[in-house]
């Protein structure tokens, strides 16, 4: 995996349960918008993954009310971490999953929510792309179609990614040990051999997360994800509350977290270039951080 030449800390917010996780989440989120909105690119473009991370934007639109801010939806431009390659109404498809959640109940305009192209899902026409599989006609028609037009109007970077981390270390469709941990060209690649069901799926890739992101967030319940945390994070120190206003401290627990280098799986080889305050934060509950050794600073 890969090293990198100095220590790259991230925010931990160890929260009391998942609603507050929910809550910590929001905050991120409304913060990034804000500045995205307030910045002459004029739009807020987001990257969401599936698996538990959906549940926790249901109440979103609640959040931006209760603070007296406009999401302003029509300015957002909403695109995938990773998607299995099935139908947009599969219940496998994590669009379908964050649609039921958020998508379907925000006034986002429908082409500013980049799902997979469906016709590709056909076999291919006598095309010269017909060379190529499936999956592999997904990740380059949404690289070409969804993801570069996006980091065109942001400034080249996506705003906010929000990511889970799987109880073997993955992310996006990023898996541990995989050929697409060392993809240096594409920005959105495929693979057909996914560990975590179905088999065949899309991803952005590191060049997207480590270059062209400006925030990630990782979203993470339960104690199957204790193991990872002990091994991403090298140190976990307590630090006092600054800007997260749920943070008093019976409900959210602040740390800072330096990572592990070379880092032991994917979601730790995600680190957004731009090496400000807050530009990788884990949320995460209770349960998943019990056997983290934290300490004072
Ligand atoms: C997918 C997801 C995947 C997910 C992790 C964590 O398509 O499978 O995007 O990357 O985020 O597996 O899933 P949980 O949050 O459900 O543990």
């Amino acid at each position: 995996m890969t090293s990198l030449d100095s220590a790259y800390t991230s925010k931990l917010l160890i929260c009391k349960d998942k609603s507050v996780m929910a809550l910590s989440l929001h905050e991120l989120v409304i913060k990034s918008c804000k500045e995205a909105l307030s910045s002459d690119r004029g739009i807020f473009s987001i990257a969401l993954s599936g698996g538990s991370l959906p549940s926790f934007l249901s109440n979103l639109s609640d959040s931006f009310d209760r603070v007296g801010c406009s999401p302003q939806w029509d300015k957002w431009h909403v695109l995938l971490a990773d998607e299995r390659c099935v139908p947009n109404s599969d219940p496998d498809s994590n669009l379908k999953a964050l649609k039921e959640s958020i998508l379907d109940s925000v006034a986002i305009p429908k082409n500013q929510i980049y799902g997979l192209d469906e016709s590709l899902l056909l076999p291919s026409s006598s095309s010269s792309s017909s060379l190529l599989s499936c999956e592999e006609r997904m990740a380059s028609a949404y690289e070409k179609t969804a993801l570069r037009p996006v980091l065109e109007k942001s400034g080249n970077k996506i705003d906010c990614v929000i990511l889970g981390f799987g109880p073997d270390g993955h992310t996006c469709s990023l898996f541990p040990n995989h050929a697409l941990l060392e993809e240096k060209d594409k920005l959105v690649a495929s693979l057909n051999d996914s560990p975590k069901p179905p088999l065949c799926r899309i991803t952005l890739t590191f060049p997207v997360l480590n270059h062209r992101s400006r925030m990630i967030v990782f979203c993470g319940a339960g104690e199957s994800k204790g193991p990872i945390l002990n091994r991403i994070f090298a140190t976990v120190h307590h630090t006092p509350p600054k800007q997260i206003t749920t943070n008093d401290n019976d409900n959210v627990k602040e740390c800072s977290a330096i990572l592990s280098d070379p880092a032991p799986f994917p979601c730790g080889m995600a680190r957004p270039n731009e090496k400000q305050d807050s530009n990788l934060v884990y949320v995460v509950d209770t349960s998943a951080a019990a056997t983290l050794n934290i300490s004072k600073l």
